[in-house]
């Protein structure tokens, strides 16, 4: 019961950081309220999701009509509203989630174990470079790297923001210290 507990404990707090109402960057009510999020991330554990690093040791299967493949990657969906979803992702030891945006988005992610890096990127949609004239394509917006960083299960949640490292890649690292067996990283995103 304790593990529900502390996973009920982030969707409320997830609910009051993320609702419309309360989602203004700008109020100090917002970062307390972040604050307490993370700090409820902070306190969750891998089991508390029925997940452990032995699952590492499967192979993780999935079929699609008569073909079967082996997944490198897998998501569990934990629980998703209009606001908000919670999600873990499981990866393998040197698999990783390419580059991909959270457009407009906040988000929180927790290494539950194992070790991720992540290099997060900002965009400057108002440095859109000039554009042939006869270019149709969607415009192309200049990017910089905000951090390039290995994180751990003692590491606080990292988050992203609307225009402040919401565009990111992610690599699962060789086994991490804290559980020898490890071969995956184990990431809750919110
Ligand atoms: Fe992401």
């Amino acid at each position: 019961m304790a593990g529900l507990a502390r996973i009920q404990r982030i969707v409320d707090q997830a609910r009051l950081t993320f609702s419309a109402s309360n989602l203004s960057i700008k109020d100090p009510q917002f970062n307390q309220n972040l604050e307490e999020l993370k700090q409820a991330m902070n306190s969750v554990k891998p089991e508390d999701f029925n997940v452990s690093p032995a699952i590492a040791d499967k192979e993780w299967v999935y079929q699609q009509g008569v073909d079967v493949y082996r997944a490198n990657a897998a998501c569990m969906d934990v629980g998703q509203c209009k606001d908000f979803s919670i999600g873990i992702f499981l990866l393998k030891d040197g698999c990783g989630l390419p580059l991909h945006d959270h457009p407009g988005m906040h988000g929180c992610m927790k290494v539950l174990f194992g070790e991720i890096e992540i290099t997060s990127y900002c965009m400057d949609e108002s440095k859109a470079l000039k554009t042939y004239e006869s270019w149709k394509g969607p415009l192309v917006y200049p990017c910089e790297v905000l951090s390039t960083k290995v994180y751990r299960p003692e590491d606080d949640p990292i988050t992203l923001s609307p225009g402040v490292g919401n565009i990111h890649e992610i690599q699962s690292k060789p086994k991490c210290m804290m559980h020898d067996n490890t071969d995956i990283s184990l990431a809750s995103v919110l």
